[in-house]
């Protein structure tokens, strides 16, 4: 007797990146007609057909549902997926929300960066930072978490350089700052829970090779 097939669930991460992922979906004919609706305030939404359920998370959220099975599948963006290391697999570069994770500050900032001065580095990013300050430059520093409107830092004397995401630089340049050093390349990636990779690896990997296609296309 055939078994009825389980939902496969995605978590998407809220906002520009899950309008983009279900854009992308749609080209390999998945669909969520009830997701478009822009005024709705619900998080979960079904594909009964192909039986695939959709729910919108916070990024910082999407690698947690992920890790715990909660969601067997994940799209968020790499500089989430660095600061959670959470575990799971990261699969698929789905090619955009392209940006790049840089320390930022002053120009009259960038001799600190040289030498091995205890500066301060505000960030919403402190693992990345750590590693990047740490494990790579091998200098000592400061790390000050914040929750967004980074830039705002060395320009009212929180810190001397930032640890951000710079996607246009338009943020940087309207705030008199500059990129210091470039610490690494962010995109919009695909990630999967590890149990669910084995026990649903036909379905996922259908469904990763139909993306993989409509990114290759462009
Ligand atoms: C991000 C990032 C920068 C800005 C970079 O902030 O932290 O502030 O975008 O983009 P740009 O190079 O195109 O100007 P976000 O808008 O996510 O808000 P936040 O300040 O609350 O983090």
């Amino acid at each position: 007797m055939e078994t009825e097939q389980r939902y496969l669930t995605i978590a998407l991460t809220k906002g520009r990146l899950a309008s983009k992922t279900m854009s992308i979906l749609e080209k390999t004919g998945i669909t969520c007609e009830e997701m478009k609706n822009p005024d709705s305030r619900k998080l979960i939404f079904t594909n009964e057909e192909l039986k695939l359920r959709f729910f919108l998370a916070k990024g910082p959220d999407v690698p947690t549902y992920v890790e715990y099975g909660a969601a067997d599948i994940g799209v968020v963006g790499r500089d989430t997926i660095l600061e959670e290391q959470r575990k799971l697999y990261e699969v698929l570069d789905l090619g955009f929300g392209k940006c790049t994770m840089c320390v930022c500050g002053p120009e009259s900032a960038r001799k600190y960066l040289s030498g091995q001065e205890l500066i301060r580095v505000a960030t919403k990013y402190p693992r990345i930072a750590k590693d990047y300050f740490y494990n790579q430059k091998n200098q000592t520093v400061e790390i000050i978490k914040l929750n967004g409107s980074i830039e705002l830092a060395p320009i009212v004397g929180l810190s001397e350089v930032i640890v951000d995401i710079v996607e246009t630089g338009s943020t940087l340049r309207e705030n008199g700052l500059v990129v210091l050093e470039e610490i690494c390349p962010l995109s919009a990636r695909v990630v999967v829970n590890q149990v669910s990779m084995r026990m649903e690896n036909e379905r996922i990997m259908k469904l990763l090779n139909d993306l993989n296609q409509v990114v290759l296309k462009g």
